[in-house]
């Protein structure tokens, strides 16, 4: 008596999990089945949403061609040759007191942005990024300052 309950149970469980698993249209439960694969979907789409993101940062990092350059891009790239270490006396990287003094004797922000821009002793004129626009270079400042 009992293992005939457990074949017939067996088949129906496998039935059932196979349904929803290929995402099959059985006719008794097609609105659940529905349901299902709408609630399934947009897991699906998320996933391959990321992995395009994913591709598209390396890009750009590794690219840059024509596209946005990070703040955190053009630091690598430009900026932490000497900022990272402080060579020839330039301000580190982290050193917000360092950058702060700079600030205030130079109108901020904007001041040091414009030394930037020009060169101010062996600070090379915008820091070797020729291509970098104010804006960038703006963003590389805030980002090592922490102003
Ligand atoms: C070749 C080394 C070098 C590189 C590369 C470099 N800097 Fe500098 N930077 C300096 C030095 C040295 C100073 C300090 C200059 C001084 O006051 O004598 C300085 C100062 C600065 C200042 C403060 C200017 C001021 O008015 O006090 C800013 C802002 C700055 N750098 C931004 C950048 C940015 C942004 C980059 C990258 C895009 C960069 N630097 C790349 C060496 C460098």
């Amino acid at each position: 008596m009992n293992l005939i309950m457990k074949m017939l149970a067996v088949p129906a469980i496998v039935l059932a999990l196979g349904g929803c698993g290929q995402k099959a249209e059985p006719p008794v439960s097609k609105t659940a089945s529905d349901a299902i694969a709408q609630r399934l979907d947009p897991v699906g789409k998320v996933c391959v949403q990321g992995e395009e993101c994913k591709g598209m940062a390396v890009a750009a990092t590794a690219g840059g061609g024509g596209g946005a350059k990070t703040p955190d891009a053009i630091i690598a790239k430009h900026c932490n040759a000497c900022h990272g270490t402080g060579l020839l006396g330039a301000p580190k990287i982290g050193d917000t007191a360092a950058w702060k003094d700079r600030a205030d004797h130079q109108g901020g922000l904007d001041g040091i942005l414009a030394k930037a821009i020009t060169g101010i002793n062996s600070m090379p004129p915008k820091g070797t990024c020729a291509d970098c626009s104010d804006d960038e270079l703006k963003g590389a400042i805030k980002k090592m300052s922490g102003l």
